[in-house]
């Protein structure tokens, strides 16, 4: 076991005190929340969007929707907010304001523009203030303002045209943050390098719909009569952003630094992302249920990690998924298992023998005297929907069979 882990990374040349960034959001709004999470643990933080004040953001009213599911509160999150509605001045004083108290701790400001034009200046303004880097919002799905957010990161022409827009004005590290709501998200991340992006972040929320009130069909955040389709986030996100991760880390022609984002509320879920090849972290819906202090448990589950596996530095750990992740085509099909059942530890409930009946290949007979399941091992097809439904943890696991076992295909009436 190590003494001492060094949990600082270097992203896009920048040295983080630790990988874990709020995301730009509400809980990144001002210097006044941003100094309690800096002291509370956070290393870094993307500050929430910064906008000029052309055209004032006025949100919808409620601007979010919690969505729970079975018992659990708040698996997702669905948001109608945009960008800053607080005025750029008071946001650039705040981003100086931390900087100045707080000069070990990255500031990476957020910008949006609404013309070219308007990306140069926040670009410009940003880094007179006092930013480490820069976040350039692409990505935003439920934008008002005609061709902003995610239909530039949409429009990869465009995400290469003001990423160079930036890139002119400022010398600081660029950092494209990129939308989920694309098929491949390496060609507008591809269009972010051309233009002199020197990072990625991902994802920005998924464009959803996650509820209807079934009193006045109204979906949900209901505002006035009104529902839209618009960003979703929290756990239910994470498969989604460690997919796009993987495909960004993946891609050698790339070979930007990237900054993981979607469903974090835990060391693990932030170490996932780190082993898919993150280099930071952003948190934004763990925030908004646990508040700032789950940085803790983050800092202490990493740090335990490293020192029981003699891991010095998160930097070594960045990537280390990402060698296995393959294509479908490549898995070896001629090595083939089945579900062994450890029957001193059954309890009885029979839900295996259900959901192998409705769900399996029907391998579960049913002895009801003795209330256990039976397996024929022949007719197992290793789908393991078994073991998800155990109440009992790893009663239920996977053994491989020889090579010379061969599995029954043909199911018969009766
Ligand atoms: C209420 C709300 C407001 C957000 N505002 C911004 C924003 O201004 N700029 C931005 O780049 N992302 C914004 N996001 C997206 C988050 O930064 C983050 O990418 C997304 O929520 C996924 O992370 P999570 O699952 O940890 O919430 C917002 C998210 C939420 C929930």
């Amino acid at each position: 076991m190590l003494k001492k882990v060094d949990l600082s990374v270097k992203f896009c040349g920048v040295t983080f005190p630790n990988p874990f960034m709020l995301s730009s959001s509400p809980v990144s709004n001002s210097a006044e929340m941003i100094a309690r999470a800096f002291d509370a643990g956070w290393g870094g933080v993307a500050y929430k969007t910064l906008v000029t004040d052309r055209i004032p953001i006025t949100h919808p009213s409620p601007r979010m929707h919690g969505c729970n599911y079975d018992g659990k509160r708040l698996v997702g999150l669905q948001n109608v907010e945009q960008t800053t509605d607080r005025g750029l001045k008071p946001n650039l004083r705040d981003i100086a304001y931390l900087k100045k108290h707080y000069p070990k701790h990255i500031v990476m400001a957020s910008i949006m523009g609404f013309s070219n034009r308007e990306w140069a200046d926040l670009a410009k303004a940003a880094t007179d203030a006092g930013s480490d880097m820069l976040e350039l919002n692409f990505s935003c799905p439920h934008m008002a303002v005609e061709g902003s957010g995610a239909k530039v990161g949409q429009a990869n022409d465009l995400v290469r045209k003001f990423t160079e827009t930036a890139r002119n004005v400022t010398k600081l590290p660029l950092v494209a943050k990129l939308t989920p709501n694309v098929t491949d998200m390496n060609e507008p991340a591809m269009a972010a390098k051309a233009g002199g992006a020197d990072g990625i972040s991902a994802i920005n929320t998924v464009a959803g719909l996650s509820e209807v009130n079934l009193d006045n069909f109204i979906p949900q955040p209901d505002v006035f009569g009104k529902g839209s389709i618009s960003g979703y986030s929290g756990p239910a996100i994470k498969p989604i952003g460690l997919r796009f991760i993987a495909q960004l880390a993946k891609n050698k022609e790339l070979g930007l630094p990237l900054s993981g984002i979607g469903g974090i509320e835990t060391w693990v879920d932030a170490l996932e992302y780190i082993l898919l090849g993150a280099t930071t972290v952003q948190v934004t819906t763990g925030v908004i249920h646990y508040g700032y202090g789950i940085v803790g448990e983050m800092i202490e589950g990493l740090s335990d990690y490293m020192a029981q596996r003699k891991i010095a530095r998160v930097a070594d750990l960045v990537g280390k998924a990402v060698k296995n992740v393959h294509e479908t085509s490549d898995f070896n099909v001629r090595r083939q298992g089945i579900a062994r059942y450890d029957l001193d530890r059954c309890v009885g409930c029979g839900q295996c023998y259900t959901v192998c009946r409705d769900a399996g290949g029907s391998a579960l007979d049913w002895n009801a005297k003795k209330r256990r399941p039976a397996l024929t091992e022949a007719k197992c097809l290793s789908c393991m929907v078994c073991s998800f439904v155990c109440p009992v943890e790893r009663l239920i696991t996977f053994k491989e069979m020889p090579k010379t076992w061969k599995r029954r295909k043909t199911v018969t009436l009766g």
